[in-house]
């Protein structure tokens, strides 16, 4: 750990869901708050916070360990084994659906939880948003964080403000291929949504201030959840419902700018059975139990002035009037989606479905198929 520097961790999973998979059952956030309690007893952690968005329970961590900290990842773990123990007696469904590992093994990446941490010299004012998706995978944070840190349509201190006129740099992975690419922002705008419109393979896991900003370059100012277990798993558990860190204020986006892109209900993959298209609903914590047609996707911000390593808050951002129009708009867009059935765009391509009934239908028929003239 270097001096003065503090890492977020915000390490999730789905251990059971209240009922079928609409929300948290409230014992499993305290057995969560009781262990993230003891380990800020045993100094492990500075502070912590725990939420849930629809049925994924979600640790808030900070702490000076750095990112990719076994200690931190193994308190996660077992944390989330705690809470399965009572998931399975209380008979939750899908009791510990996202430990896909046996036992721990060093770094929670790959064993099923989602993960963004992001280890940074904590500013004067140090605002933080924690965004946490239900119904969706991580894909569906391209749009916003394009919009964040690189729209001027969106982001008026990126033409006003000479502390971010300069841009940022966007880190690219290939999830498919597990590559990254660094890309400049503005300069390299074309590329980048070239590559992130495609958002089943090309996700934002970064972005990074340039040599010119006040910041110091190697430190992010957001970071987002990438874990695929479609990858891990070998075969789909499910979609990897996403969660993101964003720095706000004094040369980055202001806060109001950080929340903005969510006034739009962007359509993402998720939905009923991991197999649909869908509008992402913004809503309070309150609000985030995923009802309708299991959905649609929800989309939680919560808010934090961190003070050495302390979270100040929670604010519930999306709670209120300022939203409402967004949440009507995502209703009316889930509508016509719905009255698409089983047809694509509303049904994902067949190559992105959680399920598939196809090659039975297809052995069924096998011999009734004929060539076509
Ligand atoms: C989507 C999701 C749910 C389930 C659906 C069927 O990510 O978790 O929509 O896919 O409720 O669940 P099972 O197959 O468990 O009955
Ligand atoms: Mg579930
Ligand atoms: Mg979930």
């Amino acid at each position: 750990m270097a001096q003065g520097k503090i890492t977020v961790s915000l390490i999730k999973a789905d251990i059971g869901g209240w009922p079928g998979h609409a929300t948290v059952h409230p014992e499993l956030m305290k057995i969560a708050e009781k262990e993230l309690k003891k380990a800020v007893d045993k100094n492990l952690l500075v502070d912590f916070h725990v939420s849930h968005v629809g049925d994924d329970l979600e640790l808030i961590m900070t702490h000076h360990k750095g990112e990719n900290s076994e200690k931190i990842h193994q308190l996660a773990w077992n944390t989330f084994e705690k809470g399965t123990k009572r998931a399975k007696e209380l008979k939750l469904y899908g009791a510990g659906q996202d430990l896909l590992a046996d036992s721990f093994s060093g770094n929670i990446k790959g064993m099923g939880p989602g993960c963004a941490e992001m280890e940074f010299t904590e500013r004067e004012g140090e605002p933080l948003v924690a965004f946490m998706m239900d119904k969706t995978e991580p894909g569906a944070f391209n749009l916003p964080i394009y919009r964040i840190f690189a729209d001027p349509f969106n982001t008026a201190g990126l033409v006003i403000d000479p502390s971010c006129h300069m841009g940022f740099n966007f880190e690219v992975w290939d999830i498919q291929e597990d590559k990254k690419v660094l890309l400049s922002s503005p300069e390299e705008i074309y590329d980048i949504l070239a590559l992130i419109g495609a958002k089943e393979r090309y996700v934002i896991k970064r972005v990074w201030p340039k040599k010119e900003h006040k910041l110091p370059n190697n430190e992010p100012v957001a970071v987002i959840s990438t874990d695929k277990l479609y990858h891990i798993a070998g075969k789909y558990v499910g979609k990897d419902d996403p969660v993101a860190l964003v720095r706000a204020q004094s040369g980055l986006p202001a806060l109001g700018e950080v929340l903005e892109p969510f006034a739009f209900p962007h359509l993402v993959s998720g939905w009923m059975r991991g197999s649909h298209n869908g509008p992402i609903m913004p809503v309070s914590v309150e609000d985030a139990i995923c009802t309708r047609f299991d959905g649609p996707p929800r989309a939680v911000a919560l808010g934090f002035q961190i003070a050495k390593g302390k979270l100040v808050g929670p604010v519930d951002l999306f709670k209120g009037p300022g939203f409402d129009l967004t949440r009507r708009k995502s209703e009316e867009v889930a509508d016509y989606m719905r009255r698409h059935g089983p047809f694509e765009p509303h049904r994902l391509p067949l190559a992105d479905m959680e399920y598939t009934t196809l090659p039975g239908v297809m052995k069924k028929l096998g011999e009734r198929f004929e060539k076509a003239e």
